[in-house]
């Protein structure tokens, strides 16, 4: 056969931008890592500056902060006008510290992740999470510190949303199972007068988050229970109990032990809320929860991402009734599943 003729039966080729990209992303992270790690962001904050004068400012090489702060321009994390360079709008919002919606904590701890994110292949092999979760749960205090400052970060968007998905009006007691830093109580009892919250956490943590109680000034409407939620009782007389973000360190029948556990504590008619990131049945969209998945993976012995639907069953198992499973607003990836102990 011609060899015209043998192309006629190559398929014709695919695009391959999805790979280019995909290959590649890792640099994009880097430079936003990076430009966070160096506060970039908070030395902008000012007004616009020369790479000269921000490198001398930061300790940097000239030749290479030029490059470095183009690359920020092209992410879009920044403009350059006339030769000099000032915060994008979304870097002055979420990257500069003092900003009400800062994710600065969180990108340090996504920074945290990265060298994490290179021992995928060996964590694949051995089965072991490629970071042991004590380090930032409390061994490490720097990357405790990040963690939970990180956790305070997205709960204040999240939290500020809950009510949008779940009405807590009337209801009095609530136990955060796993609370972190209290985000969520503080917000959910500022918003709803006559609800009081207590947050079951581990010591290491917990000492972080009374640091964050105390700024936020509801020491007198949230309390801390130090404790393993595998462990401890969880006591009784609540009528909301509130996990949130922490199914996916645990296996299935883990949680649901700790929805039996939930609706042990709860007042008939007292509801549960299940907060997280899933997917959908399946596992494998959306796609930034298939890859959430590998994240609590690569750092926690049991990480892993659910499907709503499954913590829908496990519900509807344990007795409770009523279980309804919404997303939060875009562009939060969350999704909420509750039920109402019959
Ligand atoms: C992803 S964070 C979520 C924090 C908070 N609920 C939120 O949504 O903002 C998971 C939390 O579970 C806590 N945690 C993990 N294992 C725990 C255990 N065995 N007992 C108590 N808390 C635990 C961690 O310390 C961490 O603060």
């Amino acid at each position: 056969m011609s060899t015209a003729a043998n192309l006629k039966n190559v398929p014709p080729p695919t695009d391959p931008s999805r790979i280019i990209a995909l290959s590649t992303a890792y640099w994009g992270s880097q430079v936003l890592l990076t430009a966070n790690r160096l506060r970039v962001f908070d030395a902008l904050a000012n007004g616009p500056q020369s790479a000269t004068a921000l490198a001398e400012q930061l300790g940097l090489d000239g030749r290479m902060t030029a490059l470095f702060m183009n690359a920020c321009v092209g992410l879009g994390l920044c403009e350059k006008v006339d030769g000099r360079y000032l915060n994008a709008r979304v870097s002055d919002v979420f990257l500069r510290a003092g900003s009400p919606a800062s994710m600065q904590n969180s990108m340090s701890f996504m920074d945290d992740l990265y060298a994490t994110w290179g021992d995928l292949e060996h964590a694949l092999r051995s089965g072991q999470p490629a970071k042991a979760a004590v380090t930032y749960l409390g061994n490490d205090e720097e990357q405790t510190r990040h963690f939970v400052y990180s956790m305070h970060d997205r709960a204040m968007a999240i939290g500020q949303a809950l009510p949008q998905v779940v009405d807590l009006t009337g209801r009095q007691r609530m136990l955060d199972v796993g609370g972190g830093p209290g985000t969520f109580s503080a917000l959910l009892t500022r918003r709803y007068e006559g609800l009081r919250s207590d947050v079951l956490e581990l010591d290491g943590v917990a000492s972080v988050a009374e640091e964050i109680l105390d700024d936020l000034g509801v020491g007198d409407r949230v309390a801390m229970i130090r404790g393993d939620y595998h462990t401890s009782d969880f006591g009784s007389g609540y009528d909301v109990v509130l996990m949130s973000g922490m199914f996916h360190r645990e296996t299935a029948e883990a949680c649901k032990r700790l929805i039996d556990q939930a609706r042990d504590c709860l007042e008939p008619g007292g509801m549960l809320i299940v907060n997280d990131v899933f997917t959908d049945e399946g596992g494998t969209t959306p796609e930034f929860s298939a890859l959430f998945g590998i994240t609590m993976m690569l750092t926690a012995a049991d990480g892993c991402v659910h499907a709503d639907a499954n913590v829908d069953a496990w519900m509807n198992a344990a007795g409770f009734v009523d279980t309804l499973r919404r997303p939060f607003p875009p562009p939060m990836p969350h999704r909420v599943v509750t039920g109402i102990r019959s």
